[in-house]
């Protein structure tokens, strides 16, 4: 299956049913840290959700819409990235991520979305790649921002997560962009 060694520590591997068995306890004890910013934490509340997600995700990569990985940090399962969709006509796409809280500062994040970003572009082939953040979300607002991102504009009120509506900021980062980085 789909897998990117990054280096002797860190590899991305796309989530696969056998994998629920570690990304379902991970989710249930950070449920509270991730659901401040995610609503799918709270909604997944037994290992079956977590399969029916791996499932769609599975789904998603054969109809060439996008996937989900597991960051593995040391043979652990840390936390999850992946290609929210993939729009094919405009040649673009959106990155999702997080981390188990434990995991945080150790720049897994940074370093798999850099993946992501060079996947997207040099082998997909696609135009702009897109990190959408809550804008009080100081910690993920770093990611697009370190990586060369160029904040776009705010939807305001874009969701609403445990009674509180968040305004979300637009990030993008054109091919060429990118290229103009290396
Ligand atoms: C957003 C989130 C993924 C960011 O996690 P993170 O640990 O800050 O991000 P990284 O894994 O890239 O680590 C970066 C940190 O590691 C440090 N670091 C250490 N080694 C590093 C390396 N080799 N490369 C880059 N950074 C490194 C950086 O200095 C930075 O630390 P700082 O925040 O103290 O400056 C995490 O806070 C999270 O999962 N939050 C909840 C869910 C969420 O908000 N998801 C995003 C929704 S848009």
């Amino acid at each position: 299956m789909f897998h990117i060694d990054i280096s002797k520590d860190l590899y991305l591997s796309i989530f696969e049913r056998r994998h629920a068995s570690d990304l379902y306890p991970l989710i249930e004890r950070n449920r509270a840290y991730l659901s401040k910013w995610l609503s799918f934490p709270l909604y997944t509340d037994k290992i079956e959700d977590t399969i029916e997600f791996i499932d769609k995700s599975l789904e998603r990569y054969s109809n060439n819409n996008g996937f989900w990985m597991g960051i593995w940090y040391k043979d652990q399962l840390v936390g999850a990235i992946g290609y929210l969709f993939i729009d094919w006509k405009a040649k673009k796409t959106e990155i999702g991520y997080w981390l188990g809280e434990e995991f945080q500062g150790k720049g897994c994040i940074t370093i798999a979305t850099q993946q992501l970003i060079n996947y997207a572009f040099e082998m997909l082939k696609l135009n702009k790649v897109e990190i959408n953040v809550a804008k009080q979300n100081v910690k993920s607002l770093q990611i697009p921002k370190k990586l060369g991102f160029v904040e776009e504009g705010t939807i305001r009120d874009y969701e609403y997560l445990q009674g509180v509506y968040h305004d979300r900021i637009v990030h993008g980062l054109l091919q060429t962009e990118w290229l103009n980085q290396k």
